[in-house]
């Protein structure tokens, strides 16, 4: 007989324990493990599946036409984005958008689905909104949609513009969008969020692992089915996880983060992953009253309010493949507590911390006393190892109420002995600088350029550049 194997489901991230925690080792939530029914113990299983499989029927990959996959691809009207994409929404693929509530998913998935509309039928589903609401929403939009060259629809499609197929449903339930998605009446489908789904024959609140987990699977195996492109909103909570399992951002072929500030600054979408492309790649974003638009050129618009004061530096960012100059700013004050504060925003705080350590050590600075805080303009993430030296020059300049320079942009890599280190694509970030009208970058000094002033130590540079 076959033992029943005790299994324990956490019904927020969907580990498994083998028995009852009371908080899940895997995402550190408290009592959300619930027991499953149980599974037959695995080795008679083994055996058995050894018996019934089937030898694979394989396809040689360059023998089957590879020409249509890159045709199907659906131009979003917002070429950053695409970008971020691989190059648009590919047919049959399915893609997560996340981001916290009131960031502007569903103003740009009601953008990018008028677009799309033009060329294919799309189909917009809401679990949140009424038909009123959505059809409010979009008609303020329509005043205003990014013009865009669309590379899957042919030539005369684009002269006689046929009317728009933008449809809309209010639903929550699975088993009706998935049916809706076989009867392949539609090219594009977004549904407005997972969170809101539930399947019939179910147990459990929408939102939960087993509703979200199912109703992704059914969803994308319909997609799949059809070659419908389906787009799904995931909401995040706070400290950025999607709310629900993760095991649904396993699932899909693209997770799309849309982060930012709520209220005003720019936005960013990132892939984090991405079937069909790179994730190194960045679309920017702004919120007018007409909806959101890409901004074009965004280093000159993050350096459009800057004051040059103590604390202030301009750093040569590469954001994907793309050069962009920000501003980091740093203010220290004393501690008046025991313990000091330091904060980063933009910038991951452990890295900061590092840099804050090597200060210390290697030049003559004190900051054990002292409150630190970073932040970087524009609500921009930085994740690129080059911000190091700007990072530390601007704490330096603060620390010591010096500036720099106005007309001086900074990037390199901070190694633990103060050594500055060479970063990629150095060339790039020089351009982007002589563009915006900058005479020299502080940079290290393995760069063969005039353009730099090259650093090899940051206690030399402190001294030479801070006045
Ligand atoms: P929304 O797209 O509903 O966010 P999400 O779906 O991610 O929860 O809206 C985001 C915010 O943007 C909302 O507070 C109102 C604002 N907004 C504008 O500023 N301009 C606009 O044209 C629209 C449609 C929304
Ligand atoms: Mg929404």
């Amino acid at each position: 007989m076959s033992k029943i194997r005790r299994l324990f489901v956490c019904s927020n991230c969907g580990a498994t324990f083998p028995k009852w925690l009371g908080q899940c080792s895997s995402c550190g939530e408290w009592e959300t493990l619930l027991e499953q029914a149980g599974a037959p113990e695995v080795k008679n299983t083994v055996s058995l599946a050894e018996k019934t499989g089937k030898t694979l029927h394989a396809e040689n990959i360059y023998a089957t036409a590879t020409d249509d996959a890159e045709a199907a691809r659906l131009s979003t009207g917002f070429p950053d984005l695409d970008l971020v994409l691989g190059g648009g929404i590919l047919s049959g693929s399915v893609s997560l958008l996340t981001g916290q509530p009131g960031i502007g998913k569903s103003t740009l998935l009601m953008q990018i689905a008028t677009i799309i509309a033009r060329h294919v039928p799309v189909l917009y589903i809401s679990g949140e909104e009424s038909a009123p609401q959505v059809r409010a929403r979009a008609l303020r939009l329509a005043g205003k949609t990014p013009k865009t060259t669309h590379a899957t629809m042919s030539a005369n499609s684009q002269a006689t513009q046929p009317p728009l197929t933008l449809d809309f449903a209010s639903s929550t339930s699975t088993n009706d969008i998935s049916q809706t998605i076989l009867a392949n009446k539609y090219k594009f489908i977004i549904v407005d969020s997972v969170q809101t789904l539930a399947v019939a024959e179910i147990a459990g609140a929408p939102g939960g692992v087993a509703q979200v987990a199912n109703s992704g699977n059914l969803l994308i195996r319909a997609a799949k089915a059809t070659g419908t492109a389906l787009m799904l909103v995931g909401h995040v909570t706070k400290d950025g996880n999607l709310a629900g399992p993760k095991t649904l951002e396993h699932m899909v072929d693209v997770v799309l983060n849309f982060e930012g500030d709520r209220y005003g600054g720019f936005k960013t979408i990132r892939a984090s992953k991405n079937r069909f492309g790179a994730t190194s790649e960045l679309a920017i974003f702004e919120m007018h009253d007409k909806g959101l638009s890409e901004v074009k050129n965004p280093s000159a618009a993050l350096l459009a309010e800057r004051q040059n004061v103590d604390g202030s530096i301009i750093f040569a960012a590469i954001d994907g493949t793309r050069p962009l100059l920000v501003e980091i700013q740093a203010l220290v004050s004393k501690s008046s507590f025991g313990y000091p504060k330091r904060t980063a925003s933009g910038f991951d705080l452990n890295r900061l911390n590092l840099l804050i350590a090597v200060l210390e050590q290697r030049t003559k600075l004190t900051l054990s006393d002292k409150d630190i805080f970073v932040n970087v303009v524009g609500g921009i993430r930085l994740t690129d190892a080059a911000a190091d030296l700007a990072v530390c020059m601007a704490i330096a300049s603060a620390a010591a109420s010096r500036k720099l320079a106005d007309d001086l942009v900074v990037f390199g890599e901070v190694g633990l002995g103060g050594e500055i280190r060479s970063v990629s694509t150095p060339e790039k970030r020089i351009n982007e600088a002589k563009k915006l009208g900058f005479t020299a970058a502080i940079a290290p000094y393995t760069i063969k350029n005039q353009f730099v002033k090259p650093a090899r130590d940051l206690t030399a540079i402190l001294n030479a550049y801070l006045h």
